[in-house]
Protein backbone atom coordinates (compact mmCIF):
# COMPACT_ATOMS: atom_id res chain seq x y z
CA UNK A 1 0.00 0.00 0.00
CA UNK A 2 0.97 3.41 -0.68
CA UNK A 3 0.46 4.71 3.15
CA UNK A 4 -1.09 7.87 2.55
CA UNK A 5 1.32 9.44 -0.01
CA UNK A 6 -0.10 9.51 -3.58
CA UNK A 7 2.76 7.39 -5.48
CA UNK A 8 4.48 4.55 -4.54
CA UNK A 9 7.93 6.43 -5.68
CA UNK A 10 7.21 9.67 -3.09
CA UNK A 11 6.98 6.78 -0.44
CA UNK A 12 10.11 5.29 -1.52
CA UNK A 13 11.73 8.35 -1.42
CA UNK A 14 10.78 8.80 2.18
CA UNK A 15 11.50 5.39 2.79
CA UNK A 16 15.37 5.99 2.35
CA UNK A 17 16.41 6.52 6.08
CA UNK A 18 14.79 3.54 7.48
CA UNK A 19 15.83 1.71 4.52
CA UNK A 20 19.42 2.65 4.98
CA UNK A 21 19.28 1.63 8.68
CA UNK A 22 17.77 -1.61 8.12
CA UNK A 23 20.64 -2.21 5.33
CA UNK A 24 23.06 -1.19 7.85
CA UNK A 25 21.93 -3.34 10.98
CA UNK A 26 21.53 -6.58 8.50
CA UNK A 27 25.01 -6.88 7.43
CA UNK A 28 26.14 -10.24 7.77
CA UNK A 29 29.23 -10.21 8.88
CA UNK A 30 30.42 -13.25 7.93
CA UNK A 31 29.39 -12.91 4.10
CA UNK A 32 31.49 -9.59 4.24
CA UNK A 33 34.33 -11.34 5.96
CA UNK A 34 34.16 -13.97 2.58
CA UNK A 35 34.21 -11.10 0.56
CA UNK A 36 36.62 -8.78 1.97
CA UNK A 37 39.19 -11.68 1.40
CA UNK A 38 38.07 -12.37 -1.44
CA UNK A 39 39.42 -8.80 -2.59
CA UNK A 40 42.46 -9.17 -1.10
CA UNK A 41 43.14 -11.93 -3.08
CA UNK A 42 41.28 -11.02 -6.77
CA UNK A 43 43.82 -9.32 -9.82
CA UNK A 44 41.03 -7.55 -11.05
CA UNK A 45 37.45 -6.43 -9.70
CA UNK A 46 34.85 -5.71 -12.22
CA UNK A 47 31.87 -4.10 -11.24
CA UNK A 48 28.29 -4.57 -13.25
CA UNK A 49 25.19 -3.62 -13.69
CA UNK A 50 21.93 -1.97 -16.00
CA UNK A 51 20.97 1.75 -15.68
CA UNK A 52 20.97 2.96 -11.48
CA UNK A 53 22.54 -0.47 -10.32
CA UNK A 54 25.61 0.41 -13.43
CA UNK A 55 26.03 3.95 -11.21
CA UNK A 56 26.15 2.02 -8.04
CA UNK A 57 28.57 0.43 -9.98
CA UNK A 58 30.94 3.63 -10.80
CA UNK A 59 30.46 5.01 -7.00
CA UNK A 60 31.99 1.26 -6.17
CA UNK A 61 34.78 1.87 -8.69
CA UNK A 62 35.56 5.20 -7.40
CA UNK A 63 35.97 4.28 -3.70
CA UNK A 64 37.86 0.83 -4.57
CA UNK A 65 40.13 2.33 -6.80
CA UNK A 66 40.86 5.37 -4.98
CA UNK A 67 40.78 3.96 -1.34
CA UNK A 68 41.69 0.24 -1.98
CA UNK A 69 44.21 1.35 -5.00
CA UNK A 70 42.77 -2.06 -6.43
CA UNK A 71 42.19 -2.92 -9.86
CA UNK A 72 38.59 -1.38 -10.48
CA UNK A 73 36.16 -1.19 -13.96
CA UNK A 74 32.63 -0.66 -13.95
CA UNK A 75 30.75 -1.93 -16.86
CA UNK A 76 27.61 -1.79 -18.17
CA UNK A 77 26.20 -5.59 -17.67
CA UNK A 78 25.01 -5.57 -21.79
CA UNK A 79 28.55 -4.77 -22.75
CA UNK A 80 30.24 -7.59 -21.28
CA UNK A 81 31.60 -8.68 -24.35
CA UNK A 82 34.64 -6.34 -24.02
CA UNK A 83 35.98 -7.72 -21.32
CA UNK A 84 35.16 -11.55 -21.60
CA UNK A 85 38.62 -12.26 -22.97
CA UNK A 86 40.52 -10.13 -20.56
CA UNK A 87 38.65 -11.46 -16.94
CA UNK A 88 40.37 -15.09 -15.61
CA UNK A 89 40.55 -16.85 -12.87
CA UNK A 90 41.71 -15.02 -9.88
CA UNK A 91 39.55 -12.38 -11.28
CA UNK A 92 35.96 -10.63 -8.75
CA UNK A 93 32.89 -9.70 -10.71
CA UNK A 94 30.79 -7.35 -8.37
CA UNK A 95 27.15 -7.87 -10.12
CA UNK A 96 24.62 -5.53 -9.04
CA UNK A 97 20.64 -6.09 -9.94
CA UNK A 98 17.74 -4.46 -7.16
CA UNK A 99 15.71 -6.97 -8.57
CA UNK A 100 18.46 -10.14 -9.45
CA UNK A 101 16.73 -10.94 -12.06
CA UNK A 102 18.11 -8.22 -15.73
CA UNK A 103 18.63 -10.05 -17.76
CA UNK A 104 21.81 -8.27 -19.58
CA UNK A 105 23.65 -8.81 -15.91
CA UNK A 106 22.77 -12.78 -15.31
CA UNK A 107 23.88 -13.12 -19.34
CA UNK A 108 27.59 -11.38 -18.21
CA UNK A 109 27.83 -13.33 -14.66
CA UNK A 110 27.33 -16.51 -16.87
CA UNK A 111 30.10 -15.73 -19.15
CA UNK A 112 32.02 -14.33 -16.83
CA UNK A 113 31.90 -17.51 -14.41
CA UNK A 114 32.97 -19.64 -17.23
CA UNK A 115 36.26 -17.67 -17.52
CA UNK A 116 37.08 -18.92 -13.93
CA UNK A 117 35.86 -15.73 -12.11
CA UNK A 118 34.16 -15.50 -8.83
CA UNK A 119 31.28 -13.72 -8.87
CA UNK A 120 29.62 -11.66 -5.68
CA UNK A 121 26.06 -10.14 -6.01
CA UNK A 122 24.56 -7.24 -4.44
CA UNK A 123 20.54 -7.59 -4.78
CA UNK A 124 17.42 -6.52 -2.84
CA UNK A 125 15.93 -9.99 -3.85
CA UNK A 126 16.37 -12.80 -2.13
CA UNK A 127 17.10 -16.30 -3.75
CA UNK A 128 16.73 -14.16 -7.04
CA UNK A 129 18.38 -15.71 -9.98
CA UNK A 130 21.66 -13.44 -10.11
CA UNK A 131 22.11 -14.74 -6.14
CA UNK A 132 21.72 -18.24 -7.18
CA UNK A 133 24.39 -18.40 -9.68
CA UNK A 134 27.07 -16.09 -7.65
CA UNK A 135 29.26 -17.59 -5.14
CA UNK A 136 28.52 -14.70 -2.75
CA UNK A 137 25.78 -12.68 -1.99
CA UNK A 138 25.49 -9.18 0.11
CA UNK A 139 22.19 -8.28 0.01
CA UNK A 140 20.24 -5.05 0.27
CA UNK A 141 17.79 -4.80 3.05
CA UNK A 142 15.31 -1.97 1.30
CA UNK A 143 12.37 -3.72 0.87
CA UNK A 144 10.05 -4.44 -1.86
CA UNK A 145 10.05 -1.53 -4.28
CA UNK A 146 7.19 -0.81 -6.32
CA UNK A 147 8.13 2.47 -8.51
CA UNK A 148 9.53 1.45 -11.66
CA UNK A 149 12.66 4.36 -11.06
CA UNK A 150 15.15 2.80 -8.95
CA UNK A 151 15.55 5.10 -5.62
CA UNK A 152 16.09 3.23 -1.70
CA UNK A 153 17.48 0.36 -3.39
CA UNK A 154 20.18 2.44 -5.18
CA UNK A 155 21.40 4.53 -1.83
CA UNK A 156 21.17 0.93 0.06
CA UNK A 157 23.56 -0.24 -3.11
CA UNK A 158 25.91 2.76 -1.94
CA UNK A 159 25.62 1.43 1.10
CA UNK A 160 26.74 -2.08 0.52
CA UNK A 161 29.62 -1.38 -1.61
CA UNK A 162 30.69 1.45 1.12
CA UNK A 163 30.92 -0.78 3.85
CA UNK A 164 32.66 -3.12 1.41
CA UNK A 165 34.89 -0.45 0.58
CA UNK A 166 35.68 0.51 4.49
CA UNK A 167 36.55 -3.29 5.68
CA UNK A 168 38.54 -3.80 2.84
CA UNK A 169 40.27 -0.69 3.42
CA UNK A 170 41.20 -1.95 7.04
CA UNK A 171 41.87 -5.36 6.21
CA UNK A 172 44.67 -3.85 3.31
CA UNK A 173 46.05 -1.49 5.58
CA UNK A 174 44.95 1.51 3.72
CA UNK A 175 42.84 3.05 6.26
CA UNK A 176 43.74 3.44 9.56
CA UNK A 177 41.39 2.60 12.32
CA UNK A 178 40.48 6.38 13.27
CA UNK A 179 40.12 6.88 9.56
CA UNK A 180 37.95 3.51 9.30
CA UNK A 181 35.97 4.73 12.86
CA UNK A 182 35.46 8.09 11.54
CA UNK A 183 33.65 6.64 8.05
CA UNK A 184 31.61 4.45 9.79
CA UNK A 185 30.92 7.27 11.97
CA UNK A 186 29.60 9.56 8.81
CA UNK A 187 28.00 6.45 7.72
CA UNK A 188 25.51 5.68 10.42
CA UNK A 189 24.44 9.70 11.02
CA UNK A 190 23.02 9.22 7.43
CA UNK A 191 20.14 7.92 7.98
CA UNK A 192 19.26 10.99 10.76
CA UNK A 193 20.99 13.60 8.47
CA UNK A 194 18.75 12.46 5.21
CA UNK A 195 15.42 12.54 7.20
CA UNK A 196 16.75 16.61 7.76
CA UNK A 197 17.30 17.09 4.15
CA UNK A 198 14.22 15.68 3.16
CA UNK A 199 12.17 17.80 5.44
CA UNK A 200 14.17 20.93 4.60
CA UNK A 201 14.35 20.61 0.54
CA UNK A 202 10.87 19.08 -0.33
CA UNK A 203 9.52 22.66 -0.36
CA UNK A 204 12.11 23.75 -2.00
CA UNK A 205 12.41 21.36 -4.73
CA UNK A 206 8.23 21.70 -5.38
CA UNK A 207 9.09 24.93 -6.46
CA UNK A 208 12.16 24.39 -8.64
CA UNK A 209 9.68 21.49 -10.53
CA UNK A 210 7.84 24.38 -11.48
CA UNK A 211 10.69 25.78 -13.41
CA UNK A 212 11.98 22.45 -14.69
CA UNK A 213 8.06 21.70 -15.90
CA UNK A 214 8.55 23.94 -18.68
CA UNK A 215 11.90 22.90 -19.90
CA UNK A 216 13.11 20.43 -22.41
CA UNK A 217 16.74 19.73 -21.40
CA UNK A 218 19.04 19.37 -18.40
CA UNK A 219 22.77 19.00 -17.97
CA UNK A 220 24.12 17.60 -14.65
CA UNK A 221 27.66 18.48 -13.95
CA UNK A 222 30.00 16.78 -11.30
CA UNK A 223 33.61 16.10 -10.92
CA UNK A 224 35.50 12.74 -9.40
CA UNK A 225 32.34 10.51 -7.41
CA UNK A 226 29.98 13.62 -7.89
CA UNK A 227 30.06 12.30 -11.78
CA UNK A 228 28.28 8.69 -11.32
CA UNK A 229 26.01 10.80 -9.09
CA UNK A 230 24.88 13.56 -11.61
CA UNK A 231 24.16 10.42 -14.20
CA UNK A 232 22.08 8.90 -11.75
CA UNK A 233 20.68 12.05 -10.95
CA UNK A 234 20.07 12.74 -15.19
CA UNK A 235 18.89 9.24 -15.50
CA UNK A 236 15.99 10.04 -13.03
CA UNK A 237 14.68 13.12 -14.45
CA UNK A 238 14.79 11.45 -17.88
CA UNK A 239 12.86 8.09 -17.44
CA UNK A 240 10.20 9.76 -14.78
CA UNK A 241 10.03 13.36 -16.23
CA UNK A 242 10.56 12.99 -19.86
CA UNK A 243 13.12 15.77 -20.15
CA UNK A 244 16.52 14.85 -21.84
CA UNK A 245 18.62 15.44 -19.40
CA UNK A 246 22.66 14.44 -19.86
CA UNK A 247 25.61 14.06 -17.38
CA UNK A 248 28.87 14.75 -17.49
CA UNK A 249 31.99 15.14 -15.83
CA UNK A 250 32.35 19.16 -15.52
CA UNK A 251 35.61 19.34 -17.19
CA UNK A 252 34.40 17.93 -20.15
CA UNK A 253 31.35 20.80 -20.38
CA UNK A 254 33.38 22.73 -22.36
CA UNK A 255 34.62 20.07 -24.84
CA UNK A 256 31.05 20.59 -26.61
CA UNK A 257 28.26 20.31 -24.12
CA UNK A 258 28.42 24.07 -23.30
CA UNK A 259 27.89 24.59 -26.83
CA UNK A 260 23.75 24.56 -26.14
CA UNK A 261 23.65 26.39 -23.00
CA UNK A 262 21.48 29.51 -23.60
CA UNK A 263 19.63 31.70 -21.25
CA UNK A 264 17.81 29.48 -18.98
CA UNK A 265 19.14 26.40 -19.77
CA UNK A 266 19.27 24.32 -16.82
CA UNK A 267 22.45 23.31 -15.13
CA UNK A 268 22.55 20.89 -11.86
CA UNK A 269 25.78 20.64 -10.35
CA UNK A 270 27.06 17.99 -7.46
CA UNK A 271 29.48 20.15 -5.39
CA UNK A 272 30.57 17.53 -2.92
CA UNK A 273 35.16 17.25 -2.00
CA UNK A 274 37.33 19.89 -1.49
CA UNK A 275 39.86 18.84 -3.60
CA UNK A 276 37.23 19.64 -6.88
CA UNK A 277 35.72 22.90 -5.54
CA UNK A 278 37.71 25.92 -7.08
CA UNK A 279 37.69 23.42 -10.76
CA UNK A 280 33.86 23.27 -9.91
CA UNK A 281 33.76 27.10 -9.46
CA UNK A 282 35.03 27.94 -12.27
CA UNK A 283 32.59 25.54 -14.31
CA UNK A 284 29.78 27.11 -12.72
CA UNK A 285 30.79 31.11 -13.81
CA UNK A 286 31.12 29.48 -17.08
CA UNK A 287 27.32 28.44 -17.30
CA UNK A 288 26.59 31.33 -15.23
CA UNK A 289 28.35 33.78 -17.90
CA UNK A 290 25.79 32.13 -20.55
CA UNK A 291 23.16 33.03 -18.20
CA UNK A 292 22.42 29.40 -17.43
CA UNK A 293 20.04 28.76 -14.92
CA UNK A 294 22.38 27.63 -12.01
CA UNK A 295 21.04 24.87 -9.94
CA UNK A 296 23.36 23.70 -7.05
CA UNK A 297 23.80 20.91 -4.36
CA UNK A 298 26.36 22.28 -2.08
CA UNK A 299 27.85 21.09 1.40
CA UNK A 300 26.85 24.51 3.83
CA UNK A 301 30.45 25.00 3.98
CA UNK A 302 30.83 26.07 0.69
CA UNK A 303 27.19 27.64 0.34
CA UNK A 304 28.81 31.13 0.71
CA UNK A 305 31.71 31.07 -2.09
CA UNK A 306 28.52 29.49 -4.59
CA UNK A 307 25.53 31.31 -4.01
CA UNK A 308 25.85 34.72 -5.72
CA UNK A 309 26.57 32.13 -8.88
CA UNK A 310 23.83 30.06 -8.22
CA UNK A 311 19.88 30.33 -9.48
CA UNK A 312 19.08 27.78 -6.66
CA UNK A 313 21.24 27.34 -3.94
CA UNK A 314 20.56 23.43 -1.95
CA UNK A 315 22.66 23.51 1.23
CA UNK A 316 23.36 20.20 2.14
CA UNK A 317 24.99 18.74 5.24
CA UNK A 318 29.07 18.71 5.60
CA UNK A 319 29.86 15.10 5.29
CA UNK A 320 32.77 13.15 3.85
CA UNK A 321 32.57 13.14 -0.10
CA UNK A 322 32.75 9.77 0.09
CA UNK A 323 29.57 8.84 1.86
CA UNK A 324 28.10 12.30 0.49
CA UNK A 325 26.51 10.76 -2.73
CA UNK A 326 24.10 8.56 -0.60
CA UNK A 327 22.18 11.89 0.76
CA UNK A 328 22.67 13.99 -2.32
CA UNK A 329 20.86 11.83 -5.03
CA UNK A 330 17.60 11.89 -2.44
CA UNK A 331 16.62 15.58 -3.50
CA UNK A 332 17.77 15.06 -6.75
CA UNK A 333 15.70 12.15 -6.84
CA UNK A 334 12.57 14.35 -5.11
CA UNK A 335 13.24 17.15 -8.33
CA UNK A 336 12.36 13.81 -11.05
CA UNK A 337 9.60 13.10 -9.14
CA UNK A 338 8.17 16.61 -8.41
CA UNK A 339 8.52 17.50 -12.22
CA UNK A 340 6.93 14.44 -13.42
CA UNK A 341 3.66 14.68 -11.08
CA UNK A 342 4.19 18.64 -11.86
CA UNK A 343 4.26 17.63 -16.05
CA UNK A 344 1.38 15.10 -15.56
CA UNK A 345 2.91 12.04 -15.76
CA UNK A 346 2.80 9.10 -13.68
CA UNK A 347 5.99 8.54 -11.96
CA UNK A 348 4.94 4.97 -11.28
CA UNK A 349 4.39 3.73 -14.55
CA UNK A 350 6.92 5.43 -17.00
CA UNK A 351 5.79 4.64 -20.30
CA UNK A 352 8.02 2.07 -22.27
CA UNK A 353 9.38 1.26 -18.88
CA UNK A 354 9.99 -2.25 -17.20
CA UNK A 355 10.58 -2.65 -13.42
CA UNK A 356 12.62 -5.94 -14.45
CA UNK A 357 14.19 -6.17 -17.94
CA UNK A 358 14.35 -9.98 -18.52
CA UNK A 359 14.97 -9.51 -22.83
CA UNK A 360 18.34 -8.81 -23.85
C1 LIG B 1 16.24 3.25 -13.17
C2 LIG B 1 15.95 1.83 -13.12
C3 LIG B 1 16.64 0.90 -14.08
C4 LIG B 1 17.24 -0.27 -13.31
C5 LIG B 1 17.87 -1.29 -14.27
C6 LIG B 1 18.54 -2.42 -13.52
O1 LIG B 1 15.51 3.97 -12.23
O2 LIG B 1 15.19 1.40 -12.29
O3 LIG B 1 17.62 1.59 -14.81
O4 LIG B 1 18.19 0.25 -12.43
O5 LIG B 1 16.88 -1.80 -15.11
O6 LIG B 1 17.66 -3.12 -12.71
P1 LIG B 1 18.17 -4.12 -11.60
O7 LIG B 1 18.89 -3.34 -10.57
O8 LIG B 1 16.94 -4.80 -11.08
O9 LIG B 1 19.11 -5.10 -12.29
Amino acid sequence: SKEGYPHFMLKEIHEQPFAINSTLAGINEKEFDNVVNLLLNSRKILIIGAGTSYHAGLVGDYLFTTMLGLDTHALISSEYKKYVNAVNEGDTVIAISQSGETIDTLVAVRAFKERGAKVVAISNVIDSAIPRESNYVLYTRAGPEIGVAATKTFTTQLVVLTVLALRAGIAMGRLSQDEYRNLMDSLNKVPGLLQNVITKTEGKVKALSEYMKSRNNAYYLGRGIGVPLSMEGALKLKEIAYIHAEAYPAGESKHGPIALVEEGYPVVFSILDDDNVDALLGNVMEMKARDAYTIGFVPEKYVGKFRELLSVTFELPNIDYRIAPIIYIVPMQLLAYYTAVARGYDPDKPRNLAKTVTVE
